[in-house]
């Protein structure tokens, strides 16, 4: 038996459903199956089904999941993973892929990497969505050594791998979370020079960053990360945010699957190559906030909902 994870319609987290159905077919050309062991949530995962991207009739029930860390349990023909040949038996992670809630399912071999026996199944699964987001939106700034960049969002799970991807490239990074002391004191274990957010926070930029600041990654989207960006960074084209899709007119830059957006495809496959070694030798941490078990899927998502999860939500099937 496989247990999926499927939204049954659009709305809130109500609408997922667990399904019981029998085995996964063989892996067809170009796939394999994999038996998750952790299973990343991301804030995409709960916006897809939504309606916030359309509401097609036709796609539901709709597969929940975009990231997995598992092991391969069978190979189809001409399957080849990203780091070359993929066997039974292999711990790999794979993103991006449709459905990851699932006991097991099969995926396009193209998009599996090996997983470092060093690095845990949860944190193998939060690894790549948000750090290939972080890798993306860090190039498209056009961060470079010695740059000051304004990262908001630092105590989230796409912001934390920002941080310690800018700060190892050089960078001074102020970085706004929540004004929690435990929250800004995670921020400053990365490196980057902690902000609280909310009213005044352009003055608090200026005070920390008086040699001003070139360029601003948002990980928020909210109104107030978008105009402080754009008070402290003077050209609008440093600017580029993950979430803030109403704003495109301001002149920032957007990223990702989002109106205007740029997709950064290419970037974004590649990105394993510099995340996984990274994370393997304990240079980059993906933090692992909560887990819950896959059949408490929606419970996670009103937790991640809620905005403040402090790093990766996993589920463990
Ligand atoms: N475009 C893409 O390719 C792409 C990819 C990944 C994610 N995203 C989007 O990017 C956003 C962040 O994703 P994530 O996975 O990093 O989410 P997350 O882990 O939930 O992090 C949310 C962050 O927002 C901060 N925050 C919450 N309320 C805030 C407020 N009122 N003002 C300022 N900051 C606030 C939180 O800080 P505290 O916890 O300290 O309060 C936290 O740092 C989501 O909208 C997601 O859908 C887009």
């Amino acid at each position: 038996m496989v247990t999926r994870i499927v939204a049954e319609s659009y709305g809130g987290p109500e609408v997922l459903k667990l399904t019981e159905t029998g085995a996964v077919p063989q892996p067809g050309p170009g796939e394999v199956t994999l038996e998750p062991r952790a299973i990343g949530v991301n804030p995409v995962d709960y916006k897809l089904y939504s309606g916030m991207f359309g509401k097609d009739p036709d796609a539901l029930p709709l597969p929940v999941g975009l990231e997995a860390a598992g092991v391969v349990t069978a190979v189809g023909d001409d399957a080849s993973g990203r780091g070359g040949p993929v066997s039974v038996g292999d711990e790999v992670i794979v993103h991006p892929v449709g459905g990851a809630y699932a006991t097991r399912l099969n995926v396009p071999a193209e998009n599996v990497v090996p997983k470092p026996a060093g690095l845990s199944w949860e944190s193998a699964a939060g690894l790549l969505l948000a750090g290939g987001t972080a890798v993306h939106g860090l190039a498209v700034i056009g961060l470079r050594e010695g740059d000051t960049v304004l990262v908001h969002g630092a105590s989230g799970g796409v912001g934390q791998l920002a941080v310690q991807l800018a700060v190892a490239a050089g960078a001074k990074v102020l970085g706004t979370a929540g004004s929690d002391p435990e929250r800004q004191r995670l921020v400053a274990g990365y490196g980057a020079t902690p902000l609280p957010y909310g009213p005044g926070l352009a003055g608090r930029v200026r005070e920390a960053a008086p040699e001003g600041v070139r360029s601003a990654l948002d990980t928020v989207g909210a109104d107030e990360a978008v105009d402080v960006s754009l008070e402290v960074v003077p050209d609008p084209q440093r600017i580029v945010s993950t979430a803030a899709f109403g704003r495109a007119e301001d002149g920032i830059k957007l990223i990702g699957s989002g109106p205007n957006a740029d997709p950064g495809t290419v970037i974004r496959a590649g990105a394993w190559k510099q995340l996984v070694p990274l994370a393997e030798r304990g240079a980059l941490t993906v933090r692992v906030a909560r887990t819950f078990p896959l059949a408490e899927a929606a419970e996670a998502h009103r937790f991640l909902a809620e905005g403040h999860p402090g790093g990766k939500v996993v589920l463990i099937p």
